[in-house]
C-alpha cells in the first residue's frame, strides 16, 4: 500500500494505475462501515483509493472539529489488510487555498433536514468531495446509505456537474444488536450506548409497520416519536428518494430519517423502504 500526502505525490500515484479505480473517501476513524466500502470497491475496480481527511469546512463553528477522533495508526492498518492501493491523508492547507472557486449544495435539498440544523456542511462536503473526485479520477465512488442525504446531495453533485464516475450506494452497517456503525459511537458512555439502541429499533418497528399495511407517515412517526420518548430527537422525517416529504410511504420509494442526541452525541439513522 502506497501511503501518500502530498498533492503532486498522489498525482503522480494515480498516473501509474491502468486499469478501473474505486475511490472511498472517509474522514478516518475507520469501522467495518467504511470496510464495507471498500471491500465493494475491491471487488468491483482494479485499484482501491481511499482518502482520510477531516474536512475543516463541513464542521459548523462549535461543533466536533477538534475533538473528532483521530487514529491514523490504527486506520493504515485497517487499510493495509484490507488491501487498500493507495491511501490518502492530505493535510487542510495542501486542499484549499485562498480565494477559491467553490461549489455549494443544492438549495433544496442541502439545506433541509442535516443542512438545515448544520447550515453550510453540505457545502462543505460537496466542496472537498469535488476536489477529492479531481485528485483521484475514480471510474466509482463509494458512499454509505447511513448518510442518506450526503448520499443523494453526491449523486446529485455527479449528475448536475455530468462527471465521468459512478456514485455506488452502500447499505448501512449495523452493530448485532442493531447499532449503525459511526466513527462518533465512540464519544458514547456504555449507557448511552444502550438508550441510543431505540434509534435502529424505532426504524425497524417503523418497518415493520409498513410490511404490516400502514402507510401513513403520521402515524408512523407518532410511533417512532414515542418509541424514542427518553432521547433527544431533533427530528423524524418520512421522504422520498428525492427527499420530498411523503404523506404515505411509497414502497421502494421511501427513507425514514432520524437525528438524534444521546448525552452530547449527534446520531443519524436511517431506513430505505
Ligand atoms: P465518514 O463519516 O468517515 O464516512 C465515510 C463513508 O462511510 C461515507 O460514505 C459514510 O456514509 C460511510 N459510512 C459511515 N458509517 C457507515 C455504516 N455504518 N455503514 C455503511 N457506510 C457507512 O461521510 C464522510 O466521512 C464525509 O462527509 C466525507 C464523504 C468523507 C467528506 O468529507
Amino acid at each position: 500500500m502506497q501511503i501518500v500526502r502530498g498533492i503532486e505525490e498522489l498525482k503522480e500515484a494515480r498516473k501509474t494505475l491502468e486499469g478501473s479505480v474505486g475511490f472511498v473517501p472517509t474522514m478516518g476513524a475507520l469501522h467495518h462501515g467504511h470496510l464495507e466500502l471498500i471491500k465493494r470497491s475491491k471487488s468491483e475496480n482494479d485499484y482501491t483509493i481511499v482518502s482520510i481527511f477531516v474536512n475543516p469546512t463541513q464542521f459548523l463553528p462549535g461543533e466536533d472539529l477538534d475533538s473528532y477522533p483521530r487514529r491514523e495508526e490504527a486506520d493504515r492498518k485497517i487499510c493495509e489488510i484490507a488491501g487498500v492501493d493507495i491511501l490518502f491523508m492530505p493535510d487542510s492547507a495542501d486542499i484549499y487555498g485562498e480565494d477559491e472557486v467553490t461549489l455549494k449544495a443544492p438549495s433544496y435539498l442541502g439545506y433541509i433536514l442535516e443542512g438545515s440544523r448544520r447550515p453550510g456542511h453540505f457545502d462543505g462536503v460537496v466542496r472537498v468531495v469535488m476536489k477529492l473526485f479531481g485528485l483521484t479520477r475514480p471510474d466509482r465512488a463509494y458512499f454509505g446509505k447511513k448518510d442518506a442525504q450526503q448520499l443523494v446531495i453526491l449523486q446529485k453533485m455527479v449528475d448536475d456537474l455530468f462527471l465521468p464516475l459512478q456514485i455506488v450506494p452502500v447499505e448501512t452497517v449495523r452493530e448485532d444488536d442493531g447499532l449503525a456503525l459511526s466513527s462518533r459511537n465512540l464519544y458514547l458512555t456504555p449507557q448511552e450506548r444502550q438508550k441510543a439502541l431505540v434509534i435502529s429499533r424505532s426504524l425497524k418497528r417503523a418497518s415493520r409497520l409498513v410490511m404490516a399495511g400502514e402507510l401513513r407517515s403520521e402515524t408512523i412517526k407518532e410511533m417512532m416519536y414515542k418509541m424514542m420518548e427518553e432521547i433527544e430527537v431533533e427530528y423524524v422525517e418520512i421522504v422520498d428518494r428525492a427527499f420530498r416529504p411523503l404523506d404515505r410511504v411509497e414502497i421502494k420509494n421511501t427513507i425514514i430519517l432520524v437525528a438524534a442526541r444521546v448525552g452530547k452525541t449527534r446520531l443519524i439513522d436511517n431506513i430505505w423502504l
